[in-house]
C-alpha cells in the first residue's frame, strides 16, 4: 500500500502546514494561509468557548478551503501547594524588583480539549484536527471524526509515532528538536529522547504507515525539499510566520525575532512547567533554563504572568516566553501568503 501525499489527505494544494501557534495568532493568519493553498491553523489552547466559537465563525467566513483546528491535550494537574511555594520563593526577588504582589497572582489556564469545545467544533465540522501533547480520550476522538475530519497530532520520538498511529491518527506531525514552541512530547519528559528534524523523519516514515509531516527549523523552499527528500508527505511550519502582519505577535517579540538575539534559542520549563523552546532571556539564564522548581503545566505560568505584564509595560522581556525555533531566517514582515508562496518555491 503506498502512502497516500499530504495534499491528497487534506485536500489542499500545497503541501504545507501553517503550525498552530496559540498566544501569536488567530483566525486572520490561518484564513490568510488557507486562502493560498496551503493549510492554515486556528490554535485553541488559548481561548475560551466564546473565543473558539468566534475564530471559527471567522474562518468559515472568509475561506472556503480546508483549514485545521488544534488543541492541546494535557491532563489538567492537582494544584500542588508545596511546589507553588518553593516556586514563588524563587521567585521572590523579582516580583520584589518589579513590585508585583505574589497575593494577586491568578491561576493560569491552557484548555485541553474537552465535549464542551467538540460541540463548538460540530457546528462548524472542521476538516482538519490537530492535537499537542498525545490525543484526548477516544470518545472525543471519536467525536471529531463524526463529521469526516481528519486527526493528526506531533510526535517527538519513533515510540510516539507508533502509538498515535496505532491509536488512528491520520498522519503524524514529526517535530524536531529544533521546533519553536513546546515540545509535543507525551510518552516521556526525558529531554534526552528529543532529536533533530533530519534524524527524526527518516526513522519515522520507516517505522509508520501514515503520511510523515515534518516540523522544526523549516524556513524555506530548499528546507522543505529537505524534508520531502527523507521521506515526509507535507510541513509543518511555524517559526518563519510570526513576523506576518496577520500574525499577533507582540512588539516586543517581534523586536527580538529581528534582532541577533533570535540566533540563541533553548528549551525552557520554566514559563509554562514544560519544555518549550523560545528566545533566551534573563529568566532562562538565571533559572534555568530547564529547572526543577516549575508547577505542573500549565501551572508556572501563574506566577510568572504579572511578572512578565508588568516588566512588558515597562518594555523589558525578562520574563516573555518568546516562543521561537532555531531557524529564525525565515521571519519576515511579509504577508502570509508571500511566505506560504516562498516556502512553496514555485515547486509544491
Ligand atoms: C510561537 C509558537 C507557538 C506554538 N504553539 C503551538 C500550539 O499552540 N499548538 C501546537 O500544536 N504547536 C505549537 N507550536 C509548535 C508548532 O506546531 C511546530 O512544531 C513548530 O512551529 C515547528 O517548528 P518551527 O517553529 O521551527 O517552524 C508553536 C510554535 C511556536 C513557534
Amino acid at each position: 500500500m503506498t502512502r497516500s501525499t499530504l495534499k491528497d489527505l487534506l485536500s489542499i494544494d500545497l503541501p504545507i502546514i501553517q503550525a498552530p501557534m496559540a498566544g501569536v495568532q488567530g483566525s486572520a493568519l490561518a484564513i490568510a494561509v488557507s486562502n493560498t493553498g496551503a493549510l492554515g491553523s486556528l490554535p485553541c489552547a488559548m481561548l475560551d468557548l466564546d473565543g473558539i466559537r468566534r475564530e471559527l465563525a471567522a474562518v468559515r467566513d472568509r475561506t472556503h478551503r480546508p483549514f485545521n483546528v488544534n488543541f492541546f491535550c494535557h491532563a489538567a494537574p492537582a494544584i500542588d501547594e508545596t511546589r507553588e511555594a518553593a516556586w514563588r520563593r524563587a521567585l521572590a526577588p523579582y516580583f520584589e524588583e518589579f513590585g508585583v504582589d505574589p497575593a494577586a497572582i491568578v491561576s493560569a489556564t491552557r484548555r485541553p480539549f474537552d465535549d464542551a469545545a467538540a460541540d463548538i467544533l460540530a457546528e462548524f465540522r472542521p476538516p482538519v484536527v490537530s492535537f499537542h501533547f498525545g490525543l484526548p480520550s477516544p470518545d472525543l476522538v471519536a467525536r471529531a471524526r463524526a463529521w469526516g475530519a481528519k486527526i493528526l497530532s506531533s510526535a517527538t520520538t519513533v515510540d510516539e509515532a507508533r502509538w498515535l498511529e496505532a491509536h488512528g491518527v491520520d498522519a503524524v506531525i514529526a517535530q524536531g528538536v529544533e521546533a519553536g514552541g513546546h515540545r509535543g512530547m507525551f510518552l516521556t519528559d526525558d529531554i534526552s529522547t528529543q532529536v533533530t528534524t533530519m534524524a527524526l523523519v527518516p526513522q519515522m516514515v520507516k517505522a509508520v504507515r501514515v503520511p510523515v509531516i515534518a516540523a522544526g527549523g523549516i524556513a524555506d523552499a530548499s528546507g522543505v525539499r529537505a524534508a520531502m527528500s527523507l521521506g515526509a508527505s507535507g510541513v509543518q511550519v511555524g517559526t518563519s510566520y510570526l513576523l506576518c502582519p496577520e500574525a499577533t505577535t507582540t512588539q516586543l517579540h517581534r523586536a527580538a525575532l529581528a534582532s541577533d538575539a533570535s540566533r540563541h534559542t533553548a528549551l525552557t520549563n520554566l514559563f509554562t512547567g514544560r519544555p518549550a523552546r523560545g528566545i533566551v532571556n534573563r529568566l532562562m539564564r538565571e533559572l534555568g533554563p530547564i529547572s526543577a522548581l516549575p508547577p505542573a503545566f500549565p501551572l508556572a505560568a501563574s506566577a510568572i504572568t504579572p511578572l512578565r505584564s508588568t516588566a512588558e509595560s515597562r518594555g523589558v522581556t525578562d520574563f516573555t516566553p518568546m516562543w521561537a525555533g532555531q531557524n529564525t531566517s525565515g521571519c519576515r514582515e511579509i504577508s502570509a501568503a508571500d511566505v506560504t508562496r516562498a516556502l512553496a518555491g514555485g515547486v509544491f
